[in-house]
């Protein structure tokens, strides 16, 4: 064969490569576009799907309320007990209620069963001191109350391989971790849960864990009685790695700054941390935030959008995590302060403000 080319005219065989290269150049543009096309009429439809998806309502009756503490553990069925939509480890569903003064209000609370099962939904609720939803719901729900509620969302979602799974968790933080570890422990993985409170008190779904097959469970209390055995202290990077295979992988729901701690440990050794963040801590500066004609003191507020939306924005929101993109707003003014890592696309003049701070006064757009 390379002898046959050889032996062609050098002009001939220059007239063919340029054909050559000129259908590939007409191929490529021809080509390119349609796939293009075809690429963003994809995630088009994928975007509109998942609007749909967000915007379709679920009426679930309590059938059971178990309380602990400052919590309660509701389960959630249809009237009629039929197959719930399907739901994944991770995701939490958005309730939509009245506060105590008949206003709406709605947040998110992590599922916390088995999902494999498609008859009822889990949630533990944790009072917070001044929670608008949170503490009449502890204090008043009942079981045969009806609840609205959005399908199973979020992007909190355990990647499905056979490594051993480390999960972290603190608090109320353990809701979304006991769903990764019922999957991960039918999937045969090796999990470990190391799940820190202040008492014993604060340790949700203790007695289920201690006994769950496959799960090695260790405990750590911050503030333990006396008579407490276990781990005392707090969760550190040096103790997970210490009992850690080396292509383990890692998931953790905890406060903001327990989060970042681990997140840099965990770098340095070249370990990634999977993470959810339930709270960023209140800030304790106070600017004022200007969005239209509305405007927020910064001070005691965890974001720009708890700031704002207290005083009647009503900007939109579901995972107050930086993962749904929908509490994003253009900033025309000011400096801010990154609590929350964002996990979502932004222009530069965008901010996410379920994730940021004021450091300074601030204007968005409405
Ligand atoms: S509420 Fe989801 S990114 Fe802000």
């Amino acid at each position: 064969m390379d002898g046959y080319l050889g032996s062609l005219h050098p002009d001939f065989q220059c007239q063919r490569n340029l054909a050559v290269v000129a259908t590939l150049v007409l191929l490529i543009l021809g080509v390119a576009p349609a796939f293009w096309c075809l690429y963003r009429i994809g995630r088009m439809l994928c975007y509109l799907k998942r609007q749909q998806q967000d915007q379709r309502r679920l009426r679930l009756i309590v059938c059971r309320v178990r309380r602990q503490g400052q919590s309660v553990l509701l389960t959630l069925r249809t009237a009629d007990s039929s197959k719930l939509p399907k739901a994944l480890p991770g995701q939490h569903l958005l309730l939509f209620c009245r506060d105590k003064d008949g206003k709406p209000v709605s947040r998110a609370y992590s599922l916390c069963h088995d999902t494999k099962q498609r008859h009822y939904y889990r949630l533990a609720i944790k009072a917070e001191p001044h929670g608008r939803l949170s503490a009449p719901l502890v204090a008043g729900v009942a079981v045969g109350d009806s609840i609205v509620s959005s399908w199973p969302r979020g992007h909190f979602l355990l990647k499905t391989n056979r490594s051993p799974l480390v999960l972290i968790a603190a608090g109320v933080g353990i809701t979304p971790m006991l769903a990764m570890a019922y999957r991960a422990i039918r999937q045969q993985r090796p999990v470990t849960l190391w799940y820190q409170a202040r008492t014993l008190n604060d340790l949700y779904f203790h007695r289920l864990l201690r006994r769950l097959p496959g799960l090695d469970y260790r405990p750590i209390l911050s503030q333990p009685a006396v008579d407490w055995l276990g781990a005392r202290g707090r969760i550190t990077a040096d103790n997970i790695l210490a009992h850690t295979q080396t292509d383990s992988d890692f998931y953790c729901c905890a406060s903001a700054s327990m989060t970042d701690q681990l997140t840099q440990a965990l770098r340095q050794q070249g370990k990634q941390l999977h993470y959810e963040l339930f709270s960023a801590p209140a800030s304790a500066e106070s600017f004022t935030i200007t969005m239209g004609t509305i405007s927020a003191d910064s001070a005691g507020y965890a974001s720009v959008l708890d700031a704002l939306n207290q005083v009647g924005a009503q900007i939109p929101f579901d995972c107050r995590g930086g993962s749904c993109g929908l509490c994003k707003k253009r900033l025309i003014s000011g400096e801010v302060k990154q609590v929350l890592e964002a996990a979502t696309a932004l222009k530069s003049d965008e901010v996410l403000t379920c994730c940021i701070q004021a450091k300074s006064a601030l204007e968005l757009a409405i």
